[in-house]
């Protein structure tokens, strides 16, 4: 059952991580061809009442979309239609600001990427500023009303590998879920397999320095595997869709800022949803093509083997 979708709100971003885009950027969309937001509201409205229960919005960094805060408000009305969870995931630079009004709008799960504790690799893997920023939003984050604050950290062979012990130290103290994300390929994100961790590697070096480690509970269609140190407020775990992917698990779509549907991460084909509103499609030719869309879904399409670099969009343009 898809019951995930995944919202890009914007291609644009204040951050330029190199794993995720090329230094100089990408092209953007003109903004005549990205979703407005009554557009965003009516394709939310048809996929929760199609069975959608969780919406996470995503980016680019979806901070930067003028108006994110009355979405929210907006799309919390879709409670009645059975969305119970409306999540963002945000790389931390802008939201601080802005935090307390998405909470009271209905904001309910918050994953903040944060690849690195210290400011000085910061600037190096994000090629901007803005660490302490980032901190700052995950204490406002810890004190809020949200149901999960989450944090995401991929992790780069000689770079910030030598930091998983220091953010699972993170977790003693603080209700935060920790993740260890596998670096993955993308169009002009200088992927390269020996700078990719693999979580297993991961796992024992922390198993050796905290024999205690458990086994947490995961939650159904979860990305991470979940592992906790008795005695800590928190947890940990690990996003590995390269060494041992998830694709069986899925029930997740993605809807681009331009308004492709697209079923999966790794795959390049998308149909326009934006193209059959403005054509003045009816919602119930608009849920045939969705249908289409996700009866072509491949049961598998991340791990080492089979990831189409080439035709797919680059990460900054998904949105993870
Ligand atoms: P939850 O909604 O809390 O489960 O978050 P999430 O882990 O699905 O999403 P988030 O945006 O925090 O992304 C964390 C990492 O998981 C990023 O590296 C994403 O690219 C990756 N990810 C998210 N969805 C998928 C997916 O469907 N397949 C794969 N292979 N990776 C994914
Ligand atoms: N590999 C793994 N994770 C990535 N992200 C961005 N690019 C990559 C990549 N190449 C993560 C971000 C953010 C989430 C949406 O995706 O760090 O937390
Ligand atoms: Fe921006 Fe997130 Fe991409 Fe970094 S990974 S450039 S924060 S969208």
């Amino acid at each position: 059952m898809h019951n995930y979708l995944r919202i890009s709100l914007t291609e644009r971003c204040n951050l330029r991580c190199f794993y995720c885009m090329p230094k100089e950027g990408v092209e953007l969309a003109p903004k005549a061809h990205l979703l407005s937001d009554d557009e965003v509201i009516r394709l939310a409205e048809m996929f929760v009442k199609q069975g959608v229960t969780k919406i996470r919005l995503t980016g680019g960094e979806p901070t930067v979309r003028k108006g994110v805060v009355e979405l929210v408000g907006r799309l919390k009305n879709l409670r009645q239609y059975g969305l119970c969870s409306i999540g963002m995931t945000s790389n931390g630079i802008a939201l601080h600001r802005m935090l307390p009004r998405l909470v009271e709008n209905g904001l309910t799960h918050l994953n903040l990427s944060l690849d690195t504790l210290d400011p000085f690799k910061f600037e190096i893997m994000t090629r901007r500023r803005g660490h302490d920023a980032v901190l700052k939003t995950l204490d406002i984050a810890l004190s809020s009303n949200l149901q999960s604050v989450k944090l995401n950290a991929v992790i780069i062979k000689d770079l910030n590998d030598t930091e998983v012990p220091d953010f699972v130290e993170l977790t003693k103290d603080k209700d935060i879920s920790v993740r260890f994300i596998e670096f993955m390929p993308f169009t002009g994100n200088k992927w390269d397999k020996a700078r990719m961790v693999s979580s297993s590697v991961l796992l024992t070096n922390l198993q050796k320095r905290y024999p205690t480690i458990i086994k947490a509970t995961d939650e159904l269609n979860d990305t991470a595997r979940s592992y906790r140190i008795p005695g800590y407020t928190g947890s940990f775990g690990f996003i590995s869709s390269m060494s041992d992917h998830f694709c069986s698990s899925c029930n997740r779509l993605r809807l681009t800022a331009d308004g492709q549907i697209k079923v999966c991460l790794f795959d390049a084909k998308e149909i326009s949803l934006r193209d059959l509103l403005r054509s003045g499609t009816s919602d119930n030719a608009l849920l045939q093509t969705i249908g289409f869309a996700v009866r072509g879904k491949k049961e598998k399409h991340a791990g080492m083997e089979d990831i189409d670099v080439v035709t797919n969009r680059p990460m900054i343009l998904i949105g993870g």
